[in-house]
Order: structure tokens, then sequence, then C-alpha cells
């Protein structure tokens, strides 16, 4: 399987996810096509993708107000048409409904969203491997 990789990151944990989560996914034989910061794609690397990760941080006032960062950056992605797609959002203590709010803005861009995982700052290892594990998973069962 073929993965590409969208990172929105501010202080670099999102962005250290994502590369923890390519090298789980790497582990399982899977080829990362790309990992770009959300900015700026790489739309030939989405295009050769089976899947799409894409990751980005959760704001806030920590325990109300939390929305995910760079929404507008997930509004400007090339659009995905049926290409399938899994969302993280890293998070300190509590990321309320930042997942549902990313999942809401990728199925506008047509993607087939097939899952997605908050992964907690302090647990990056752990919750990054198991988001590789579902990943694969779910699309071993698809
Ligand atoms: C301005 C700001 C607001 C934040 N608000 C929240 C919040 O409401 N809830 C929470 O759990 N974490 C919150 N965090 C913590 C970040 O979500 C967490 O540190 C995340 O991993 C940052 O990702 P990054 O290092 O990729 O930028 C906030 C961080 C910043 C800088």
């Amino acid at each position: 399987m073929k993965a590409a990789i969208l990172i929105e990151s501010l202080t670099g944990n999102t962005w250290r996810a994502g590369e923890l989560i390519a090298a789980n996914l790497q582990q399982e034989n899977w080829q990362v096509t790309g990992f770009a910061p959300m900015r700026s794609p790489d739309h030939a690397a989405i295009q050769e993708a089976d899947v799409v990760v894409v990751g980005t941080w959760v704001h806030g006032l920590f325990v109300v107000g939390q929305a995910p960062w760079g929404v507008d950056r997930i509004r400007a992605l090339p659009k995905m048409s049926g290409k399938r797609v899994a969302a993280f959002c890293t998070f300190a203590l509590n990321p309320g409904k930042s997942l549902d709010a990313v999942t809401r803005e990728l199925l506008s861009t047509g993607a087939d969203v097939i899952g997605g995982l908050t992964l907690q700052r302090g647990r990056l290892a752990a919750h990054s491997e198991e988001f590789a594990a579902r990943l694969v998973d779910a699309v071993s069962n698809a």
C-alpha cells in the first residue's frame, strides 16, 4: 500500500507523530509517497497514494473551545474524490470534538474518510503506533 502524509504542526508534535506513523507503516511494507506540510501539499504524492494521512493539532482553551488548527488549509487541499483518508489530531489535555471537525472538512474535499484518532502529545510513540496499526487493519479488511 502507498500512503501520502500531510501535516499541520506548530511546535513539532504533529510532525513527529507523522514521522512515527510513516515509520510504522513502512514496517508493514507500506510505501510513503510523500510527506509534506498541509500548506504545500505534494499533488503527485497524493495522486499516487492509496491512502492519505492528514494530521493537525488541537487549539482552544484546553478544556473548552477546542478545534483543529488549520481548517482553512484542509479546505484548500486538492479535491480527493474517492481517495481513502485517515485523520489524526495531537492534543495536550482534551481534544474535544476536533477530530469530528477535521473529518467534516475532509469529507467536503470528496475524500472517503476511513478513520481517525486523537493522539496525546505525551504518548506520541504509542498512539502513533496504534494509529498505524488501525489504519493497516482498516485497509486490509476493506
Ligand atoms: C495556542 C494553543 C492552544 C492549545 N489548545 C489546546 C486545547 O484546547 N486542548 C488541548 O488538549 N491541547 C491544546 N494545545 C496543545 C496542542 O494541541 C499540542 O501541544 C499539540 O501536540 C501541538 O501540536 P504541534 O506541536 O504539532 O504544533 C494547545 C496548544 C497551543 C499552542
